[in-house]
């Protein structure tokens, strides 16, 4: 059954006060969830966010034969021990790009691996040259058939010397763990740096693991040569994607908005952009507070994605939603995906000027009063954008294909009802 969200617009108004808490990292408990399967032991996470990805990511790991529990509340106890197939289902990991990462730990263990190719999606063509040879690099072969690659290193991986061509977070992350089963050392270089890549890595090292060099592009892991680690209780870092998101809602339509539960030093490539631009901003050790600031203060900036702790790609469209709210024209380069402008023809029709030169490109004049509309979530990331953009413009939005909005972000509505946006989940068709 499709979903769809009707919100009925502020029209520019500033009324949301309140305090919302944010959720655990999408980004950082799917890594976790994958690390099960070297456990000698069942692996208890918590601070493990209600949505989605984090269901699609427990039915792969039942599907491979792991025991997958919600014990409590946003909290999951996963036997990835009792696993005795290496094949992953391809329905499942079409769903989900992520599913990638089980590939890693399912090799190191099993000698083998079958997954099929994740395929692109509407954010950008997504190839896996990164994981394939990095793989064929630790002693494996891959195989490619029709449907799936089968990759198998029936003498077990071996330590390796590996360096990303682009820092991959999926990558780094599968290869941290394909490290810590193998034999000898893996040297794995210009890995990425986003906070979720480091919370993993500083997990398996409670957990027994020898990693050198987390925080740093250059990781030197000594492998265990098979021997499966001993868990510790995982907790779920705050997603900082969505803290972002938050903040812009704030900027735009907040009187008094504290999001809590945050790591703010995680998000600062927007803060500080925001705070430059006009918006009055209290940062906190663990909160950011966004109080009213008059729209007509509110000045453009441009952005550049980048890797972190550079703009993040993820919350690149909110941002272009501010930026049609405030003065002036700014110039957008999204340098990490081809398709994650595609969703500002939707913010076109609801009355923003945007121009596209190409698939990474764009220009914002503002500020255009946005009207209610129709419109699709073509993405997680775009979809929450249009979110923001039906809050703020003026009569009733519909949102469609909210699938994707509940893949990242646990029960919107109700989090953004608590703040006084008017706003339904209703079923369709
Ligand atoms: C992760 C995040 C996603 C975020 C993205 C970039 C998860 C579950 N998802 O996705 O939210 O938008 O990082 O911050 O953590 N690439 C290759 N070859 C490869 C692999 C990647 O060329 O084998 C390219 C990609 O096409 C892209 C760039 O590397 O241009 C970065 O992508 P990557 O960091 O791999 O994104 P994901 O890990 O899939």
């Amino acid at each position: 059954m499709k979903e769809s969200f009707v919100v009925e617009g502020l029209g520019g108004k500033r009324t949301l006060v309140g305090e919302i808490p944010v959720r655990g990292s999408k980004n950082a408990v799917l890594p976790a969830m994958a690390s099960s399967i070297i456990f000698n032991a069942p692996l208890r996470l918590t601070n493990v966010p209600d949505i989605e990805d984090v269901y699609r990511m427990s039915e792969l790991l039942e599907h491979l034969g792991a025991k997958t529990e919600k014990v409590k509340k946003r909290e999951y106890v996963i036997n990835g021990h009792d696993i005795k197939d290496s094949v992953m289902d391809e329905v499942l990991s079409k769903k989900m790009r992520a599913s990638i990462i089980l590939s890693g730990p399912l090799l190191a263990r099993f000698k083998k691996v079958t997954f099929p190719h994740p395929g692109g999606c509407v954010i950008g063509a997504r190839p896996i040259d990164l994981f394939l040879s990095g793989f064929e690099k630790m002693g494996a072969t891959v195989d490619e058939k029709k449907e799936s690659f089968v990759i198998s290193a029936p003498k077990g991986l071996r330590g390796a010397n590996i360096f990303f061509a682009i820092p991959s977070v999926t990558a780094s992350e599968t290869f941290i763990m394909a490290g810590v089963l193998a034999k000898g050392t893996t040297f794995l270089k210009n890995v990425a740096l986003e906070p979720e890549i480091t919370a993993l890595a500083e997990f398996l090292v409670s957990c027994g693991a020898k990693i050198k060099g987390i925080g740093t592009p250059v990781l030197e892991i000594t492998g265990t040569n098979g021997k499966l680690l001993t868990p510790k209780i995982y907790k779920t870092i705050p997603d900082r994607l969505e803290t972002g998101s938050f903040l812009i809602l704030a900027a735009l339509a907040g009187k008094d908005v504290t999001i809590t539960h945050c790591h703010p030093e995680h998000i600062e490539a927007l803060t500080d952009l925001l705070i430059s631009s006009g918006v009055s901003i209290e940062i906190a050790k663990s909160s950011i507070r966004v109080k009213h600031t008059e729209k007509s203060k509110l000045k453009a900036f441009n952005i550049k994605t980048h890797e972190y702790p550079g703009f993040p790609t993820d919350v690149q469209a909110p941002t272009v939603v501010y930026l049609t709210q405030v003065k002036g024209e700014s110039f957008v380069f999204e340098t990490i995906f081809e398709g994650r402008l595609q969703f500002t023809q939707d913010l076109v029709k609801m009355g923003a000027d945007i121009k596209l030169w190409d698939a990474h490109r764009a220009t914002i004049q503002g500020p255009t009063p946005l009207k209610g509309r129709e419109v699709e979530g073509p993405d997680i990331r775009a979809g929450l954008a249009l979110l923001v953009a039906a809050i703020i413009a003026k009569g009733t939005s519909t949102i469609n294909s909210i699938y994707y909005i509940d893949r990242g972000y646990e029960r919107i509505e109700e989090r953004f009802s608590a703040l006084g946006v008017d706003i339904k989940r209703v079923s369709g068709e």
